[in-house]
């Protein structure tokens, strides 16, 4: 994590990462701003193939996979090369189940170049697409062998999408840091003017909050689950509104409706919801959707979240702020009753 890193990437890859070649996978958007930046420095290094798709999450499809796999396919690119995620989250999930499946297998590095990607997404290994029935639902986990954050980058971030970012550095504290919650709070007007020192240590702390998380249960099947704070709801609007809505604002979203359920259901103590609350206003994160929800169909997407067992809808809840609940049966989510929920979401309806 720096500023700056962009222009030394090449000293990076040759020491963590030397390949026969690269395969440098981006967006429109991004390749517009940083694209011929990087290619020139991987350049240095090896031969480098291109594959662009355009920006948007709608791209994230087995469609692009498949025109992404071909065009380094093309490129005969080997099992000895690398693929170079340059982008946001949209193309580090792709790029790196593009990864994960070519040639069963390659190393790949993550270059995120939006807030949410720097602070989440990049870190943890989990890979995948879209499809017509949900989010994420075909993927695999796999690793990058070196993550690049270049905090200059953010300079270029539309404001919606840095605010969408800090959505995910809020849960990072709401689940785990009270104390970085509140330097959060308090470094959002330097945040938004895109302060690096500020930036810098926003990465820093939620990467080593994730980095810790993931470390303990890589293929989430205990504590993993903490990350999923917020992320019930969101999965069920992002369903809903389909692109109306960006994922970080959903996760905005997700953690007002869910810390009010956790209130409800005893789980979270009443400081919670108030301080998510805060949090949301200060990055000027959405406190409604931008239409109105079906409350029954979001409730009846939830049933099928991953989460979810014999149809009882499941979440992660905090205990207090910077604390996850443990349910008495020592599992990391709480089966919620349907009424709670459907209260919580009523006035979306
Ligand atoms: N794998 C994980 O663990 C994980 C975790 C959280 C989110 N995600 C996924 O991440 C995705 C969202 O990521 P995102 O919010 O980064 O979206 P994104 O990749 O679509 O990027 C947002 C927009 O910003 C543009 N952009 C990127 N960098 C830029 C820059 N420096 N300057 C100007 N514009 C730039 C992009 O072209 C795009 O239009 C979702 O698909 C979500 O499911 C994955
Ligand atoms: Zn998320």
């Amino acid at each position: 994590v720096g500023t700056g890193l962009l222009d030394t990437l090449d000293e990076y890859l040759a020491s963590r990462c030397p390949a026969s070649g690269y395969g440098l996978v981006t967006d429109t958007t991004v390749e517009r701003l940083y694209g011929a930046r990087v290619k020139a420095r991987l350049e240095t290094l090896a031969p480098v193939a291109v594959a662009t798709f355009p920006a948007g999450e709608w791209n994230k499809t087995r469609d692009t996979w498949a025109a992404v796999s071909d065009t380094v396919l093309s490129a005969a690119l080997d099992r000895s090369g690398v693929i170079v995620a340059l982008g946001g989250g949209v193309v580090g999930d792709l790029a790196g189940f593009v990864a994960a499946t070519y040639l069963r297998g390659v190393r790949y590095v993550q270059v995120p170049t939006t807030l949410l990607a720097m602070t989440d997404s990049s870190i943890g290994g989990k890979t995948g697409v879209d499809t017509a029935l949900g989010k994420n639902l075909v993927g695999a986990f796999h690793q990058p062998s070196l993550v690049v954050a270049d905090v200059s980058t953010l300079s270029t971030l539309a404001p919606v999408h840095l605010a969408a970012g800090a959505a995910e550095a809020l849960k990072h504290g709401v689940i785990a840091d009270a104390q970085y919650l509140e330097r959060l709070i308090s470094a959002a007007p330097a945040v938004r003017a895109r302060d690096p020192r500020s930036l810098f240590d926003i990465v820093r702390r939620s990467v080593e909050i994730k980095a810790a998380v993931v470390r303990a249960d890589e293929r989430e099947q205990g504590q993993r689950a903490m990350l999923n704070f917020g992320h019930t709801v969101a999965h069920a609007l992002e369903a809903a509104l389909g692109y109306e809505i960006l994922h970080g604002e959903a996760v905005a979203l997700g953690m007002l409706a869910e810390s009010r359920i956790g209130e409800s259901c005893g789980v979270c103590d009443a400081t919670v919801a108030p301080m998510v609350r805060r949090c949301v206003e200060a990055y000027e994160l959405p406190t409604e959707p931008p239409s109105s929800i079906d409350v029954d169909r979001a409730i009846e997407t939830m049933r099928h979240d991953k989460k979810s067992r014999g149809g009882t809808v499941r979440f992660a809840f905090p205990s207090r702020v910077g604390q996850m609940a443990r349910a008495s049966d020592g599992e990391w989510t709480h089966a919620a009753p349907i009424e709670e929920i459907r209260s919580a979401l009523a006035p979306w309806g």
